[in-house]
């Protein structure tokens, strides 16, 4: 009798049946719907297929069962949330914003970039280079790239006449009188307009437009362990003491690069530049802060499970792989939080606003009803910080002594620099000597125009994100400015003590009216938030995410609630993290640095310290008891 039914039990288990979902609206579907998408070949985009949830076990790689009640939000190719509804020229039929209030044309991208923003070279004299490279790394964790590569790689004919006739071309026009381009005769920049669900066909064409990207709009390290679990099982995984596939070359250790499969480093400088890192996610080779900053997270992942694996020596790899998955992930999330957040936007104002906790024990405000979902304002306002990204890289020794420097747009897509040269060493130094641009109207020279560097004669990377404003159909600044602040602007003035009055001159000269106003254009001529370093938009679009993560993401580190959670020891472990550590435990040639490293190392606080004085995480806190009863 009891065989049969541990029989009947064993049968059920195996037979765990996989659920469909319709990625858009994040319900179950027939087997009959899904075969119509197979039947046209974008099942994989418009459908989540995910097996039924277990309350009680962790964070999935692909997001899904975080919130027990919609199994698929969370996952990837699932829909954006907007904060105000989107806004089109009217009759809503091309989904275009091109008309002003008045009916006229709006200005041209270009022509606004040109006026509203200033090209220069000004170093930070506060932040480093480290903090740019965190800041996208942390954008990246939820958006793609694809945009990008769409048009220089897929598409590269957006400019020419065949571009007239495809439909995902959206060049932009460059003004006759433009102050740079007047002389180069180019008249166009190359791009196209982000993926949706209309474009891959799982919503109607007649439908507004919504964004889809492959990234799981959690924070959750998608960049190192992907955004599917088959891809983190064949690219990511060893399968050995919870470790994480590597290379040793040279001395250092790297995430594996298949020379062959991946041709996406196309910037690669052979014979001598073959290293291209085959990951779960392509974003591991795309911009060099980015990459860098995902080698370091995928060497962490593997100090980790070693050091797990001395402290518990009977855990298997599912059991190491999985808490130093977590663990990252909590890192990477404690430095965001609480390190690099709080130095752009203000630690009071964080606190004041509840993205901070004030006590360093549990925070358990998870509330089921919100969807673990991404802003498209929050996605989109971050490329603010295209402005005060520095063009060029320079590289120091271990000692600080300044050797060399490049062009940063030169290595994109070109991860097998870092492999050369001992660049990986000197640029690692670098990222915490060398300063970021500064926060002013100041855009480097380079990201105006050669953004994408070898890949295009000329582009400028803030004139796209203008244009991409008004494809996404984000209501105007003033719209923004009002449910953030809750005052109504009804004339250009009423932006003053907002805006520098030279700047609404400008403003003034540009639009007819102020309803006219882009939002990318209102935060780029905005005055910071008191006590941050940030526009003041851009702040309210970036802490409402903030905040959503907190409470929409089941398994936030710091709930005591969530399965597997930390206990208050380990949770205390984990606050002491820093990016100073981070460097100190992965980063190559890294035996000293100052204890803030997003700041310029400075005084004697922030003065380039030994890294034994850097706080580190103690293992012995997840020790099992367990492990000796077994032995
Ligand atoms: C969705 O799932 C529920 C519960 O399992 C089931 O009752 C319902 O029939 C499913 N709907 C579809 C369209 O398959
Ligand atoms: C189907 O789609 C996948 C990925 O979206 C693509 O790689 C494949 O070539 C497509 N197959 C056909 C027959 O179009
Ligand atoms: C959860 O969020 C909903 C929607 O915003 C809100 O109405 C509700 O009060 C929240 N619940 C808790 C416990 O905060
Ligand atoms: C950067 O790339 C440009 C061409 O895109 C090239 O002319 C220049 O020499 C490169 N600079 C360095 C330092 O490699
Ligand atoms: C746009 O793409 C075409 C085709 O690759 C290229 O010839 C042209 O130079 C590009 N435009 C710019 C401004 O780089």
């Amino acid at each position: 009798m009891l065989a049969l039914l541990l029989l009947q039990f064993v049968t059920v288990l195996c037979d765990v049946k996989t659920i469909f979902y319709d990625s858009y609206r994040g319900v179950n579907i027939t087997d009959d719907e899904v075969k119509s998408y197979d039947a046209r070949n974008i099942t994989f985009w418009c459908v989540n297929e995910i097996e039924p949830c277990d309350p009680l076990e962790g964070r999935r790689v692909d997001g899904s069962c975080n919130n027990l009640e919609k199994p698929s939000r969370g996952a990837s190719h699932t829909p954006f949330i907007r904060l105000l509804p989107p806004y089109f020229d009217y009759p809503f039929k091309n989904f275009e914003h091109t008309k002003a209030a008045s009916g006229n044309s709006m200005p041209l991208a270009r022509y606004l970039r040109t006026r509203l923003l200033s090209v220069g070279k000004v170093p930070s004299q506060r932040y480093t280079q480290l903090a740019l490279y965190a800041f996208l790394f942390m954008a990246a964790d939820g958006t793609s790239l694809h945009d990008t590569i769409n048009f220089v790689f897929w598409r590269p004919y957006c400019c020419f006449e065949k571009g007239k006739k495809d439909q995902y071309c959206a060049p932009n026009k460059i003004p006759d009188d433009d102050p740079v381009h007047r002389f180069s005769g180019i008249r166009c920049f190359n791009m196209t307009k982000p993926e949706t669900f209309q474009s891959i066909g799982c919503l109607p064409k007649e439908t507004i437009p919504e964004r889809i990207v492959s990234s799981t709009p959690l924070l959750d390290l998608s960049t190192v362990y992907g955004n599917f679990v088959e891809n983190l099982d064949v690219k990511g995984r060893l399968f050995q003491v919870g470790l994480l596939k590597y290379e040793v070359a040279h001395g250092r250790v790297w995430p594996p690069s298949s020379k062959t499969l991946n041709n996406l480093c196309v910037g690669n400088q052979l014979p001598r530049e073959t290293r291209c890192h085959d990951m779960p996610e392509d974003g591991a080779n795309t911009l060099a802060g980015i990459s860098l900053m995902t080698i370091w997270y995928w060497r962490n992942h593997n100090l980790i499970a070693k050091e797990l694996f001395k402290v518990n020596s009977c855990w298997d790899d599912e059991m190491l792989f999985t808490t130093a998955r977590d663990i990252n992930i909590a890192i990477f999330n404690q430095i965001n939080y609480y390190e690099l957040m709080p130095l752009f936007l203000g630690c009071g104002n964080l606190l004041r606003d509840g993205i901070l906790s004030p006590s360093a024990g549990f925070r358990d405000i998870y509330n089921k009803t919100i969807e673990p979902r991404m802003s498209l304002e929050y996605s989109f306002v971050l490329r603010w910080m295209h402005t005060i990204q520095e063009g060029t890289l320079k590289m120091f020794d271990p000692y600080g002594f300044y050797l060399k420097q490049v062009p940063i747009v030169n290595l994109t897509l070109r991860t097998g620099y870092l492999a050369v040269d001992n660049n990986i060493d000197y640029i690692t130094q670098g990222s915490f000597r060398q300063g970021s641009g500064k926060v002013d109207y100041i855009a480097d020279p380079d990201m105006a125009d050669r953004a994408l560097g070898p890949y295009q004669k000329a582009a400028d990377v803030m004139t796209n994100d203008l244009a991409k404003n008004r494809h996404f159909g984000f209501q105007p600044y003033i719209r923004y400015r009002e449910i953030c602040f809750g005052k109504l602007i009804r004339m250009f003035d009423d932006l003053r003590g907002i805006i520098d009055p030279e700047r609404i001159e400008i403003l003034k000269d540009v639009y007819e009216k102020e309803i006219d106003i882009d939002l990318m254009a209102g935060i780029w001529v905005e005055k910071p938030i008191p006590e941050g370093y940030v526009p003041s938009t851009l702040y309210c679009l970036i802490i409402d995410q903030l905040r959503r993560n907190i409470v929409s993401d089941r398994h936030w580190y710091e709930r005591s609630k969530r399965p597997r959670a930390f206990n208050e020891r380990q949770l205390a472990e984990i606050r002491k993290y820093t990016i100073a550590r981070l460097l100190c435990d992965v980063g190559d040639t890294v035996s000293s640095i100052q204890p803030q490293a997003f700041l310029k190392a400075r005084g004697k606080n922030n003065k380039i310290t030994k890294c034994s004085k850097i706080p580190k995480i103690h293992y012995g806190q997840w020790f099992d008891s367990t492990c000796n009863l077994s032995r």
